[in-house]
């Protein structure tokens, strides 16, 4: 059985590129009846910043109530992470980069001892096996032109993926959303054609070859 965890993040409702597009990636893995598709709407219901019980919780015991719901938190955001196989991440460029709904997500999920550990080797992810699918939406374009130095987005987002060991990822990039009716249908078409044609096995192996 295949299990799919999907984690919106768009703020814009009915209007989100990202939310449109992670419905197009759901559709073009033609998942079997079997399959179980849990999915976390960060944008609707963000989970919290961290604070300074949050940061105890996560490095050692819990010792009051706050900082026992933050462990519970962690804890369930991370069983929700391991049961998947595959994660879709839908994620709007928010002032270059992610949200912070799901910076905050990672930085539940990121766990010394649990989603990654430090060996004398260096960091190792934890996480191992599983398949991502980042959906990246932006109203300029940052792939090519004067803004690639800007992109605190796509970087960040594999660099997180990458140290908890999750390195089987594909970008799918919707571009130009904000600049002007043709520019964004152009975005959108272009990121669609991707993962209709894209999200099979293979090409995410040959991805994986390639990076
Ligand atoms: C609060 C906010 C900040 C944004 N910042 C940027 C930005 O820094 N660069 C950019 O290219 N687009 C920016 N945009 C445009 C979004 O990336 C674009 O609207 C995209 O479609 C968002 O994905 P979504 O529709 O799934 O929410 C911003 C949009 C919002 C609402």
């Amino acid at each position: 059985m295949k299990n799919v965890l999907v984690l919106k993040n768009s703020i814009l409702g009915a209007a989100s590129a990202s939310n449109q597009l992670i419905d197009d990636a759901i559709a073009a893995l033609k998942l079997s009846d079997s399959a179980a598709i849990a999915v976390r709407d960060l944008g609707v219901a963000p989970v919290p910043h961290l604070d300074g019980n949050a940061v105890v919780a996560l490095r050692s015991e819990p010792e009051n109530p706050d900082q026992e719901a933050a462990r519970q938190l962690s804890d369930l955001l991370i069983a929700e992470l391991q049961a998947a196989d595959t994660i879709i991440i839908g994620a709007p460029m928010y002032n270059f980069g992610m949200p912070s709904t799901l910076k905050s997500w990672f930085d539940y999920i990121l766990r010394a001892g649990v989603t990654f550990s430090y060996s004398e080797a260096g960091p190792l992810g934890l996480v191992t096996g599983k398949r991502a699918i980042v959906v990246l939406t932006r109203g300029g374009v940052y792939s090519e032109g004067p803004a690639v130095v800007m992109d605190s987005h796509e970087p960040h987002i594999r660099n997180l993926l990458a140290f908890i060991g999750i390195t089987d990822v594909q970008f799918v990039r919707a571009e130009g959303l904000a600049m002007g009716p043709e520019a964004r249908e152009r975005g959108l078409s272009t990121a669609k054609a991707g993962i209709e044609n894209g999200l099979d096995l293979a090409m995410s192996v040959q991805f994986k070859a390639a990076s």
